[in-house]
């Protein structure tokens, strides 16, 4: 079954239309479990999620039961602009009636590898498995790259999709910045993956991802296959190579 593919006129357009329907698939999911887990993505791509839940919806999301997790971050301090929880923090956490105890964020201010093995046991604490064991987000959400890189592994590491480990250290090839990330299995083993992807620098790699073009699998973001495949939400300049 093909990935999904929802197309809207601009970032904004995005933002509000995924919105809308996260507060619906979390009411939905609360109707049968005390407590929802989702992971959320980093970059830019998000900020305009976030005003838009923080400005329209922190009313009507059902916050005590919503934990949120990072698919993943820098290795920065959380006050660091670069910081993925930072971010959300500023601009919604803060603003919504979020139980402190329900943000399970990145420590990116810790040593990298200590980090990780800290943070996958959250994970594995926080989030039931599947039946193989590994931790099954009911949401997953998820930018990409120009590169088509997504969460942290980029296609210079994209053998960290395959780990075993529910998390690994990353690197960005151009900065050197080390991150802490999910893996594949984890991506993969999630109930709901969203992508959200905006602007025309992610056009060509997306077209080649999902028009299976030769090529399309050195890049990570092909790589994520869900059982329920993935909801692309994506603006027209981000489809202007499709
Ligand atoms: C991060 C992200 C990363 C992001 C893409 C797209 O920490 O940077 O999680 O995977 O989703 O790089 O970033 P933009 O939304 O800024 O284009």
């Amino acid at each position: 079954m093909k990935q999904i593919i929802k197309s809207y006129p601009d970032n904004p357009a995005v933002a509000s239309a995924f919105a809308k329907e996260l507060v619906h698939l979390v009411s939905e999911l609360a109707k049968s479990k005390q407590q929802i887990n989702i992971a959320l993505s980093g970059g830019s791509t998000p900020k305009l999620l976030f005003e838009v839940l923080s400005k329209e919806y922190s009313e009507t999301m059902d916050w005590e039961r919503i934990h949120l997790f990072w698919g993943d971050e820098r290795c920065v301090k959380p006050d660091s602009p670069e910081s993925n929880f930072g971010e959300a923090d500023r601009i919604l956490l803060s603003q919504v009636d979020i139980p402190a105890e329900n943000i399970h964020r990145v420590h990116g201010e810790s040593e990298p590898a200590d980090e990780a093995t800290r943070y996958e046991q959250v994970i594995k604490q926080q989030v039931p498995s599947n039946e193989s064991g590994t931790p099954r987000f009911d949401i997953v959400l998820l930018g990409m790259g120009s590169d088509g890189h997504t969460a942290s592994i980029f296609p210079h590491e994209i053998d960290l999709f395959h780990s075993e480990n529910i998390c690994e250290v990353a690197t960005h090839p151009e900065s050197g910045q080390k991150r802490i990330t999910i893996t594949g299995k984890v991506i993969n083993a999630a109930t709901n993956v969203c992508f959200l992807i905006t602007g025309d620098s992610k056009a060509e790699v997306l077209a080649e991802i999902l028009d299976e073009k030769p090529g399309f699998e050195q890049y990570p973001t092909s790589l994520v296959k869900p059982n329920i495949p993935a909801t692309f939400y994506i603006d027209e300049s981000a489809a202007s190579a499709m």
